[in-house]
């Protein structure tokens, strides 16, 4: 949606903060031994406490209020009762919706210890999403945020993942424009002060092409490499102002 009055931006703001309240506590729940089913109980609690609901239940028969993406699952892992592992890595993608206003974020965790491969791994994918952010402003074209997030990626040796994309947001988990991980300056749909979208790399330790289990959410690389996401829900200003990050 196109963002005009304080109270849309206040809605924005407040769904915003649900998500990332939800992750704080995602985060610090993730241990050894317990369960994505567990991570997720944990997430659904603290949205509906602050009065919000997951938009992710229900949306298009998805069963749970997170999606929870362990290792080589890129995006939708659906909770189950795998328990995560020492050295396993977690992805949390939190969609909420208070007062009729949808916030969207997501980050990927290390279990216990993580290896030197997979911290660089992490870090890249939020590195790639402020790449991205540097030209996240009115006057700008979405083209401009997908070539900057694939030149990052790309530079440091991640792959980037082609089948999913940002988003547009507002009212709706997802609205136009879609926001692709690649692509190239100059093309794309005219960023407008006031648009609030997700931007959010997802990013492979090799090669970038994924496939869905027979469960039809659950996406994972094609050569079984690892896989990092980092989501934020982003207001665009004008005037060559910074865009507003809402669920930092
Ligand atoms: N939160 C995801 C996104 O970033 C979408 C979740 S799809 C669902 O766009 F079905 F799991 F809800
Ligand atoms: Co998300
Ligand atoms: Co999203």
């Amino acid at each position: 949606m196109i963002v005009k009055s304080d109270k849309e931006r206040e809605g924005m703001r407040a769904a915003s903060r649900v998500v990332k309240a939800a992750l704080v506590e995602a985060e610090k729940f993730i241990k050894p031994g317990v369960t994505t089913l567990e991570i997720d109980a944990v997430v659904e609690q603290v949205i509906r406490s602050h009065g919000a609901t997951p938009s992710s239940k229900g949306f298009h028969g998805y069963p749970n209020a997170s999606c929870i993406s362990v290792n080589d699952v890129v995006v939708h892992g659906i909770p189950s009762l795998q328990t995560v592992k020492d050295g396993d890595i977690v992805s949390v993608d939190i969609t909420a919706l208070l007062n009729g206003y949808q916030g969207d974020a997501a980050r990927t965790f290390a279990v216990g210890t993580a290896s030197e491969a997979d911290i660089k791994l992490m870090d890249a994918a939020k590195a790639a999403f402020f790449a991205g952010i540097e030209y996240a402003k009115a006057g700008g074209k979405v083209g401009d945020i997908s070539a900057a997030v694939q030149l990052y990626t790309e530079l440091h040796g991640f792959g980037v993942v082609r089948a999913l994309t940002g988003h547009g947001i507002g009212h709706k988990m997802h609205e136009p424009p879609e926001v692709p991980n690649y692509g190239r300056h100059g093309t794309g749909s005219p960023l407008k002060a006031g648009m609030c979208i997700c931007v959010e790399p997802m990013i492979t330790a090799g090669d970038w092409r994924v496939k869905v289990d027979r469960d039809g959410w659950t996406t994972r690389t094609m050569d079984g490499s690892r896989a990092a996401h980092y989501e934020n829900t982003v207001i665009i200003n004008g005037d060559g102002a910074e865009p507003e990050i809402l669920t930092l």
